[in-house]
């Protein structure tokens, strides 16, 4: 019946998903406010129509959070339903094929800013919602908290959630903004790294000068800043900041084990890349290296001249942008203070130097022994024939541990995506199959649930 309805509401579902992905919804950009607005009351006007009551558009200090709900008795379990309506900026635009904010569908999957991050993956959500509602199948208790500063912290949302406890009130938390492992290996996430996000600026001399009358004998910020940066890791790929394993989690043998497991396959994974050899921590597999290990990469680098030919410029000044990927119990103010005060420590007396922390975000490690992933792992079976495999995912939503914090709640990460659909990159894509069993899936976790 489910099945059924999905189908004959296909075309419509995506018409719809379609006019929301052509609203670019950039949150870190203030030129798109008034677009991430748009987005927000988007999502409003298709919770009404799907039946939700309550719905609401509540004001932050920046983007809106949309908040719905569908009570059907005081007796039937509470699903929280968080995702983000907000997107990543699309540059550089030049290596887009097809227009970010112009949805298309090419070789059955969705082309377009947000169709996988998160949009298309909400979409499922509120069409999933829809057809309970439409084929009167509703077993839970739905809220829905659909956010709109995801990609830039979700400052707002931690003050939303902490006043809002009694509102946000439910028995579990359901997120679709993860990845699977791929259609014929289902999984379900279980861990997601935090985030510790550095800026630096170096200074040398007052003003660029002429690299030939004062190269060599000033401070070039741009070799100083290099020279650090490379520093930050040592020949085995551990990065060097005192402190910084200190409270990392070692998994046992057995967990490492079981978590290499997971069907992985490098040589497929070194060609959708195009590169020749993986690197990264020694002593650790690919799949533990972003699973359970932290991290340190450098995001951006600029300084000097990078104009079109040849100016023989010493620059004034040298900046990089830092992330490190966090794993239990790193804790990212921590890891924050531990980054400056090292990176202020080895920076030669010669320069200035400057550090920033930009928005970070703790780890989470969500239960497999709960009711609801119990749910989720029979909703695969149902749905897909298998069971879901429990992974560890490498990028982060901080709010998660926010929930368990101040909500109390656990999270069932049952994401759709696919690490190869480009979320951040150009070209980002979505399957229409992973949307379309996706809305399934979660019907049928709902089923599950109620059950337990
Ligand atoms: N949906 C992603 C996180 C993600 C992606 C988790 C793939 C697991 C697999 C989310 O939108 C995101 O991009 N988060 C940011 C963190 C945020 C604080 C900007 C990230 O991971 O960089
Ligand atoms: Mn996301
Ligand atoms: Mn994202």
């Amino acid at each position: 019946m489910i099945k059924q309805y999905i189908q004959s509401n296909q075309q419509r579902f995506l018409d719809e998903l379609f006019d929301l992905l052509r609203i670019p919804s950039v949150s870190a950009d203030s030129r798109n406010k008034a677009d991430v607005r748009k987005a927000a009351e988007f999502i409003v006007q298709k919770l009404k129509d799907a039946g939700a009551d309550a719905v609401e558009l509540c004001e932050t200090k920046g983007h809106p959070i949309v908040y719905g709900q569908k009570t059907i008795s005081n007796s039937a379990p509470t699903v929280l339903v968080y995702g983000h309506y907000d997107v990543q900026p699309p540059d550089p635009l030049n290596l887009w094929t097809s227009p970010p904010f112009e949805p298309v569908i090419k070789d059955g999957k969705i082309f377009a800013r947000g169709s996988c991050d998160d949009k298309g993956q909400v979409y499922m959500h509120i069409k999933a919602f829809e057809a309970m509602m439409k084929l009167n199948q509703l077993s839970c208790n739905i809220k829905f908290m659909i956010e709109g500063e995801e990609e830039v912290g979700s400052d707002n949302l931690g003050i939303f959630v902490k006043e809002n406890k009694e509102r946000l009130k439910a028995d579990v938390i359901l997120i679709s903004d993860t990845s699977l492992i791929s259609l014929d290996h289902p999984s379900i996430t279980v861990g997601l790294r935090g985030l510790s996000y550095m800026e630096v600026e170096v200074t040398g001399p007052n003003r660029d000068l002429h690299s030939g009358v004062y190269g060599g004998a000033v401070a070039n910020p741009i070799n100083v800043l290099s020279q650090m940066i490379a520093s930050l890791h040592d020949e085995n790929g551990k990065v060097t900041i005192p402190g910084f394993y200190d409270k990392v989690v070692e998994l046992s043998e057995a967990d490492r084990k079981k978590l290499n497991e997971a069907p992985f396959d490098l040589i497929e994974y070194k060609k959708d890349l195009a590169i020749d050899e993986v690197l990264g921590e020694k002593g650790f597999t690919t799949i533990e290296r972003t699973g359970i290990r932290p991290t340190l990469d450098a995001n951006g680098i600029w300084g000097g001249y990078t104009g079109e030919g040849a100016k023989t410029v010493l620059p004034s000044k040298a900046s990089v942008k830092i992330s490190m990927r966090l794993v239990p119990n790193q804790d990212s103010h921590e890891i924050t203070q531990l980054f400056t005060k090292h990176f202020l420590t080895i920076a030669p007396k010669s320069v200035k130097v400057k550090v920033t922390a930009h928005h970070g975000g703790e780890p989470a490690v969500t239960p497999t022994n709960s009711k609801a992933y119990k749910a989720a792992s029979d909703a695969f079976v149902a749905v897909w024939g298998k069971a879901p495999i429990p992974t560890r995912d490498g990028g982060s939503i901080p709010i998660v541990s926010l929930f368990k914090k101040e909500l109390g709640l656990d999270t069932v990460l049952m994401g759709f995506g696919l690490d190869s659909d480009a979320i951040h990159s150009p070209n980002e894509h979505y399957g229409v199959k992973n949307f379309l069993i996706g809305i399934e899936t979660i019907v049928s976790f709902y089923q599950h649930f109620s059950k337990k």
